[in-house]
């Protein structure tokens, strides 16, 4: 539906704003904003070294979900420097879900790493913005960003201070387009939305809905207009326009009104979702329905053992239990405590409720090859994508086209068919025996 650039150097947006309070000399975040679904951009009060954030951990949690699917972390495993080491651009793992991430910010710098950091949140809101040079603008963007809000004087206010931003708001005195693209939550109902603005609106949609607002009003301003029929989930947004004429004294500002309400109401911050956002926040519930567990008593460790090794269960490949095994899925050792109709469920129905960290994504490359599974960062060039059969193939973060969250666990459907009853039991044997050595 839309290509993303990955780790172009200037998208901008803040979900949070950090102060510089104290006067210790410590670079500041001025404004942190996620570029892509494997990146994230930091930008500061002054240049940062570069190596400072590597490694770190960006830790997420839901505050609408306490469930222990909805909170995870990704790795920084990689940095790269712009505007002389003001900006840093992250590379991590994919960002799964519609969460608060805590980037990390050191409080050393220039001495010692003492390990301790204080945090800066983001969240996955906002629009992408991109810049195209020339009329007609050229196909690929010369400029990719960050809006927080559909609204340019509160952009600027949200990012002031941002280079990747001042370099945005500059390109608007340029002959080119403007584009913008995310996701729009409106409450339900008959709903105008309009775009206002000193720049001729060459398109914009919302869902089905198109609009345009090309030529002026009295008041000097083009007004785009779309209307729809919002059933209050999220609607895909797409507008442009055209730069070049006004410059500094630009203004652009996303309204709503509801039918039968004269008001006017501003689209705020927390409406807005960057396109490549995955929309859902709650857990994948595709087997939601309550599987039957059978009889799960009885069983032989030892057999068992041989099933969660062997071809039969193939458990082995992505899972490690008490120290043999694969590292694709969850290490197993734990789940001991966990009773057995609880992991019957987990084997029978993977999808049901899926570990935090081990989101599958569909994976589309610019030369048309597609792959699913779980993705992890492999440096700061490559990601890594494990399939249903344990297999890893490594891809260029240069060659993604698309990358998307999916519904699906990794973890193949159908074991416990496979394995048959006996089976199963056996595993579950195997599973919750306290110790190897006590199966016998
Ligand atoms: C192709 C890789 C793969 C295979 C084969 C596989 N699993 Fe998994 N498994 C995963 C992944 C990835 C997850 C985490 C995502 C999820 O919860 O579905 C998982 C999750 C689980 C969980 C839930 C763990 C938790 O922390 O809640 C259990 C239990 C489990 N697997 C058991 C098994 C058993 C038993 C087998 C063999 C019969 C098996 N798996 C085969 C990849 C696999």
């Amino acid at each position: 539906m839309f290509a993303l650039t990955l780790l172009v150097g200037v998208a901008v947006a803040t979900p949070c704003r950090a102060q510089s309070k104290e006067a210790d000399g410590r670079p500041r975040p001025v404004a942190v904003w996620p570029s892509g679904p494997l990146d994230v951009v930091v930008t500061f009060d002054r240049p940062v070294d570069p190596g400072w954030m590597m490694g770190r951990i960006v830790r997420y949690a839901d505050p609408k979900d306490r469930s222990p699917e909805s909170a995870g972390q990704l790795r920084i495993v990689g940095v790269r420097p712009r505007d002389d080491g003001r900006t840093l651009l992250l590379a991590t793992d994919p960002h799964p879900r519609q969460a608060r991430y805590q980037l990390p910010i050191p409080r050393t710098h220039g001495v010692p790493d003492d390990g301790s950091s204080e945090t800066t949140a983001y969240d996955l809101s906002g629009l992408e913005a991109t810049w195209a040079e020339g009329d007609p603008p050229g196909s690929e963007p010369s400029w990719t960003g960050w809006w927080p809000v559909l609204n340019l004087s509160e952009s600027r206010r949200l990012t002031a201070g941002s280079r990747p931003h001042q370099v945005g708001w500059d390109l608007m005195s340029r002959n080119g387009r403007l584009g913008w693209a995310g996701w729009v939550s409106l409450p339900a109902g008959k709903i105008t939305v309009r775009i206002r603005s000193s720049m001729p609106v060459e398109e914009a949609t919302l869902g089905d809905a198109q609009g345009a607002g090309t030529v002026p009003g009295a008041d000097g301003f083009f007004l785009a207009e779309m209307l729809v029929e919002s059933r209050g989930e999220p609607l895909f947004f797409t507008a442009s326009v055209r730069t070049g004429s006004v410059g500094n004294s630009a203004q652009v500002v996303a309204s709503y009104r509801l039918e039968g309400d004269p008001e006017d109401r501003p689209i705020g911050r927390e409406q807005w979702k960057l396109p490549w956002a995955p929309m859902s926040s709650a857990s994948p519930t595709l087997e939601a329905a309550p599987i039957a567990v059978p009889d799960l008593s009885g069983g032989d460790a030892t057999r068992g053992r041989e099933i969660f090794r062997g071809e039969r269960g193939r458990c082995a490949y992505c899972h490690v239990f008490r120290g043999e095994g694969g590292h694709v899925g969850p290490d197993l050792t734990p789940i001991v405590s966990k009773g057995r109709a609880e992991l019957y469920r987990s084997i029978a129905a993977p999808s049901a409720a899926i570990a935090a960290d081990f989101t599958t994504y569909t994976v589309a490359t610019r030369d048309g090859q597609v792959f699913a599974g779980v993705v992890h960062a492999e440096g700061a060039e490559a990601i890594r994508v494990t399939d249903t059969n344990a297999k890893a193939t490594t891809v260029r973060r240069d060659a993604i086209q698309e990358i998307r969250p999916s519904a699906t666990s990794i973890m193949p459907p159908g074991l416990a068919a496979a394995i048959g009853q006996s089976g199963v039991r056996d595993l579950l044997a195997y599973l919750t025996t306290p110790a190897p050595e006590a199966s016998r």
